[in-house]
């Protein structure tokens, strides 16, 4: 899928399962392995998608599971969120371990023993505060890392936030590509042009594999973006980077949504843990 393709009643199920191959090709285990191939996956490839924890939008139905299933990811690493109470209490009764909280709150104060593996972030809206949060929250938070994979689905349109960047690139509408954009630009917005940073940009690039389909919604293009987080070589770039990682968390605490209730959403993640803990405890018998 990579222009804008339409099929009929079955656009957003046909672009859940490009969305879920994306993802597990980017897993590091498997970027690595040439020649992988995702609809030939085993019983050990899928043991592998099997313990990685994966943060997702659930909405009203939880469709995303039962794909994700498929391909190996299990229940209690899919970790259910929504600002929804209902979506929530009704994934939580089709057995899924969630949390009724704004997501960039969830994935900012991530335990950070806990690596986050996997971002879904299949939003309602465009490249608006609320979208650019999770992405500062996924970069920023202390539980990711250069191997956390991202997937962001936004909706074309109705985000004059990102105006200004639109007006720089008229000839660009794909909100996957213009995030894409926004991501490097962002991350590198203090460095004064040169051969280094330019080149580092590059490698940062190469690393994030980019993705990107469109696919026509009941009203809207949707258009979305599958990546690995654009922190290529972690440890240099947390060295060479400090002072701009510092930024980015700071930004990150200062941003709508992110900082509100910290303790509060601290503890739902506790809780969460625990109640993971004594699913897993249920099903195998240990932990
Ligand atoms: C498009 S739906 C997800 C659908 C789901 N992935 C599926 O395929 O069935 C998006 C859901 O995310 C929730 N949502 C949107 N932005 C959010 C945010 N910032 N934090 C928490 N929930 C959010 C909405 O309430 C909605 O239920």
């Amino acid at each position: 899928m990579s222009g804008l393709e339409s099929y009929g009643s079955g656009q957003k199920t046909t672009w859940r399962g490009w969305q879920w191959n994306r993802i597990v090709e980017r897993l590091p285990e498997f970027a690595s392995r040439s020649g992988f191939n995702v609809k030939r996956m085993n019983n050990q490839d899928r043991s592998v998608c099997r313990e990685k924890t994966v943060l997702y939008l659930c909405g009203p139905d939880d469709v995303d599971y039962s794909h994700a299933e498929r391909l190996g990811f299990s229940r209690h690493n899919m970790i259910a969120v929504d600002i929804e109470k209902d979506n929530i209490a009704k994934a939580r009764k089709g057995g899924a371990i969630g949390v009724a909280e704004r997501f960039e709150s969830v994935i900012y104060h991530w335990p950070a023993d806990w690596h986050i593996d996997v971002i879904v972030a299949d939003l309602c809206g465009g490249i608006t505060r609320s979208s650019m949060s999770v992405v500062q929250s996924a970069i920023s938070c202390q539980a990711s890392s250069e191997c956390t994979v991202v997937s962001f689905n936004l909706m074309r349109g109705r985000d004059p936030e990102c105006n200004t960047l639109r007006e720089k690139i008229p000839e660009e509408k794909h909100r996957g590509r213009l995030l894409c954009i926004k991501m490097m630009t962002l991350l590198f917005r203090d460095q004064q042009p040169s051969e280094g940073v330019a080149s580092f940009m590059t490698s940062c690039h190469e690393w994030m594999q980019p993705a990107f389909c469109s696919y026509k919604g009941s009203r809207n293009v949707m258009d979305s973006m599958v990546c690995r987080l654009p922190l290529y070589a972690c440890s240099t770039f947390k060295e060479k980077y400090s002072t701009l990682y510092r930024v980015w968390r700071e930004d990150a605490m200062r941003h709508r949504g992110i900082n509100e209730n910290e303790q509060n959403v601290k503890n739902k993640l506790k809780a969460l843990r625990a109640v993971r803990t004594m699913a897993i405890h249920k099903k195998y018998g240990s932990v």
